[in-house]
């Protein structure tokens, strides 16, 4: 006997009612429309970090630009450009054409870096130092921190082992590596009081929660390791000093991980500067007052908040005169709310005009401070795969390792051919992939063409897996030797780096 109708009627229903659904499902998956179900939190999604303590490292610079806003490098702009700038190895900067500027202009600027004296130097770190040398051969002063204070609360040296780290490991081989003594000034974090008072002073700025999104420290972060980074803001801005050298543009060659420190000592310079620029929206620029405790007085506003209309037409008439000798005649001054629009300045006149209002800040008593400029490179992948480490030797290579203990790395290191010789001279290899290969490119080859050649010779599997490691021990034996020589030439004459307060 056939079904009753109405089990068929329910029948069908269900099986409508299912495709439905079934369809509903498929196109929400299509559409990702339940992603919050699945997702997982993106690796550098809102609350990405970036830890300079870390032993691991993001190589997505891309995404690192986009993320924190890093400008990307202009190869074009940069006259004589060395091996670093032409191969992309430096990517991105913040505020770089200033510095352009000032070597175009011969006018003074300052380079500022720090090196961690704890454990051994190593090839990562010569990287840094190729361009303090190009910003020092095109006119900048040098300053190196050694940061001896970071080291005892990070890596708990003792200061008296810090020093001798610096000067045994680093600082010699700065100078090997052609760094002129003459317009380099070496000192240590912790016999330089300015630095210190500098990083007290800018502590006001700044609070424990912007030190929880920047860095991710909790209230288990140990107190010395929260007044690295505002040491290290010290280094960065106390070149600008009178005593340091006085006002000028200052620029930190870092690696990206560095970019944390960079990123809040820029904030809290602006955070001091008693004059704020910004750009208008309809064109021009707009200059605002900052009222602080420490200004207020002098900026026209009395402890109780009220408007001391005296003070702030003496203060307006400064700005205008300032405004007026750099070339400005059409502006709009509106005493009370503290602003002056300029609408026919551009960003090309910004800088000259906040250099001269950073002047004037300091004439009343201000810092007068500018924000640091930065270039960023990318890292050279460890020899192993991993990130380079001084704990980890067998990642990289130290500057004074021997040749043989370099050629047993070079020979261990991961390579990008393939698995066979016939399959090597059919697909080619993969430079992207060989450690030999890139370490050429970062560190050993000189020229370009050469490069470009052993390049191709690789894609197109001329050139053997075991001939790349071999072309790049050759390369990295002369300038190992050539590095060790010069150590030589230098050893004993260390002093003449090290500026008068480091002893
Ligand atoms: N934090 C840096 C490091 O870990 C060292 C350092 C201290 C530094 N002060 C600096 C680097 C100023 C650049 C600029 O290596």
């Amino acid at each position: 006997t056939s079904p009753a109708p109405k089990q068929w009627m329910i029948a069908i229903s269900i099986l409508i009612m299912n495709t439905v659904i079934d369809l509903t499902v498929l196109i929400c998956l299509h559409h990702r429309w339940f992603d919050w179900v699945y997702s997982k939190p993106d690796a550098m999604g809102e609350d990405y970090r970036i830890d300079p303590w870390s032993s691991q490292q993001s190589t997505d610079y891309q995404r690192l630009i986009q993320k924190f806003g890093l400008e990307p490098l202009d190869l074009s702009s940069i006259p004589n450009p060395n091996a670093l700038h032409r191969r992309g190895i430096i990517f991105a900067h913040r505020d770089l054409d200033i510095i352009l500027n000032s070597i175009k202009n011969k006018t003074n600027f300052g380079v500022l870096t720090g090196l961690m004296p704890s454990g051994k130097m190593h090839l990562g770190h010569s990287m840094v130092i190729e361009q303090v040398k190009w910003f020092q051969e095109h006119g900048g002063d040098v300053n190196v921190a050694v940061a001896d204070l970071e080291a005892l609360a990070t890596r708990s040296k003792s200061l008296t082992e810090g020093r001798k780290t610096a000067i045994e490991e680093y600082i010699i081989n700065y100078a090997a590596l052609g760094l002129n003594p003459n317009s380099t000034n070496v000192y240590f974090q912790s016999k330089r009081p300015q630095v210190q008072r500098l990083a007290f002073t800018l502590g006001r700025k700044t609070n424990l929660s912007e030190f929880e999104s920047i860095y991710g420290f909790q209230g288990e972060t140990n107190l010395a390791h929260v007044q690295a980074p505002l040491i290290q803001a010290g280094d960065i801005l106390h070149p600008q000093l009178e005593e340091f050298g006085g006002l000028r543009p200052i620029v930190v060659p870092v690696g990206v991980d560095q970019d944390p420190h960079l990123r809040l000592t820029r904030g809290l310079a602006s955070k001091t500067n008693w004059f704020n620029i910004k750009n208008r929206k309809k064109g021009g620029l707009n200059v605002a007052l900052s009222i602080q405790d420490d200004n207020s007085e002098a900026l026209g506003i009395s402890s109780n908040g009220a408007l001391i209309s005296e003070n702030r037409n003496i203060i307006f008439d400064k700005i205008k005169s300032i405004i007026s000798q750099v070339g400005f005649a059409d502006i709009f001054p509106n005493p009370k709310h503290g602003t002056i629009e300029i609408p026919g300045a551009t960003s090309r006149e910004k800088f000259v005009l906040r250099n001269e209002l950073l002047k004037l800040e300091r004439n009343l008593g201000g810092m007068g401070l500018m924000p640091p400029c930065s270039t960023y490179h990318r890292f050279a992948v460890g020899m192993t795969g991993d990130k380079m480490s001084s704990s980890k030797p067998e990642t990289t290579i130290f500057m004074d390792d021997s040749i043989d203990e370099m050629s047993k790395k070079v020979k261990r290191a991961h390579s990008g051919g393939q698995a066979t010789v016939e399959e090597h001279r059919r697909l080619g290899g993969d430079c992207s992939k060989d450690v030999a290969f890139q370490y050429l490119e970062f560190f050993f080859a000189t020229d370009d063409k050469e490069l470009e050649e052993i390049r191709k010779g690789y894609e197109n599997g001329k050139i053997l897996a075991g001939e790349m490691k071999q072309i790049c021990i050759d390369k990295a034996t002369i300038w190992l030797n050539d590095l060790s020589e010069k150590r030589d030439e230098w050893s004993g004459r260390i002093d003449e780096f090290l500026a008068n307060d480091s002893y």
